[in-house]
């Protein structure tokens, strides 16, 4: 699979699995992304500037044994036709899906940046299925701690602790918020971190006892450079370090977008969302393997092609 482009699943058909998160439940990786598979449409932020965007069509599934051959499961969760004061509707945003496993509900729990058109709203949604292959039944969107939440995403910690990380403060701070235990709500404890460093697009892990999160800076749809920050315990203070990126456009993360990180056979990955705002049905993916210095440094080279594992 070519790293930076719109990837085909098995049955020959575009991936529709965009700013969004693999895990591994039994032994299969399941993909899960933003389904934007139709016509882009323009709209306009609060700030009056113009973005593109497509009307929510729903959070598509794919399961996969080797992280290349990737099964369309269908859309786990649709968007509502209907009624448009439904955080789901059509007219709506709804951006980077992370589902987590609850081992103590046997849930699987699904956390979404919802919003306006104009981004807003600033909150999250919350979804719960019994199957990694839903369908998953819509719980409530909120905004979290009464704190915007624009770009974000779900850390699971070793002790089971899960945590929403999100930018707030129109995007200029990140807070780290506790989940409650059956992870479905925010349980009401955070942190601020990251002050005024206006980063977007968090994609968290932890290797041996150090916690790592890459994001972006806030450029819309464009690319710009990754930084990655560290902090020894989740809700502690994080410090910004430096752009992992290594090589040609390296300072512009490889024209792609953090999404998640993943771990597979031991060895951490990144995922990036290369988008094409003219066109955004047809933005592309990479998976970058991440390799972790002994001095807590991440490096991350740019590779041509995706090859699994
Ligand atoms: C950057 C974010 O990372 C994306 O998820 C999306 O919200 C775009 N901004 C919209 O411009």
């Amino acid at each position: 699979m070519k790293n930076g482009q719109i990837w085909q699943d098995v049955d020959g058909n575009d991936i529709q699995a965009h700013g969004g998160c693999i895990i591994k439940h039994n032994g299969l990786y399941y993909w899960y992304g933003e389904n934007k598979g139709a016509d882009n449409k323009i709209a306009r932020f609060v700030t009056g500037q113009t973005v593109s965007r497509v009307d929510v069509i729903g959070i598509s599934c794919y399961t996969s044994t080797d992280l290349l051959n990737w099964k369309y499961e269908g859309l786990v969760l649709e968007s509502n036709k209907d009624d448009e004061a439904h955080p789901l509707h059509t007219s709506k945003v709804v951006e980077r899906p992370k589902v987590v496993y609850n081992e103590k509900t046997g849930k699987f729990v699904l956390w979404m940046h919802v919003d306006r058109a104009d981004y807003s709203y600033a909150g999250v949604g919350v979804a719960i299925s019994d199957s990694p292959t839903g369908p998953f039944t819509f719980l409530h969107a909120m905004v979290p701690n009464k704190q915007d939440s624009r770009d974000m995403t779900v850390y699971k910690d070793k002790d089971g602790t899960a945590y929403l990380f999100h930018s707030k403060d129109r995007n200029k701070t990140m807070n780290i918020a506790r989940l409650t235990e059956d992870y479905t709500n925010v349980d009401g404890f955070y942190v601020s971190v990251l002050a005024d460093q206006e980063r977007e697009a968090p994609a968290v892990f932890e290797k041996d006892g150090m916690y790592y999160m890459v994001t972006s800076g806030c450029t819309s749809w464009d690319p710009n450079a990754a930084l990655f920050a560290c902090c020894p315990c989740v809700n502690g203070k994080w410090k910004l370090i430096d752009n992992p990126c290594r090589g040609e456009n390296a300072d512009k993360t490889f024209f792609g977008q953090s999404s998640y990180i993943f771990e597979a056979e031991g060895k951490f990955y990144l995922m990036l969302d290369h988008w094409q705002p003219e066109n955004l049905k047809k933005s592309g993916y990479s998976i970058l393997p991440i390799e972790v210095t002994d001095d807590n440094c991440l490096l991350i080279p740019w590779q041509e092609e995706w090859l699994g594992i």
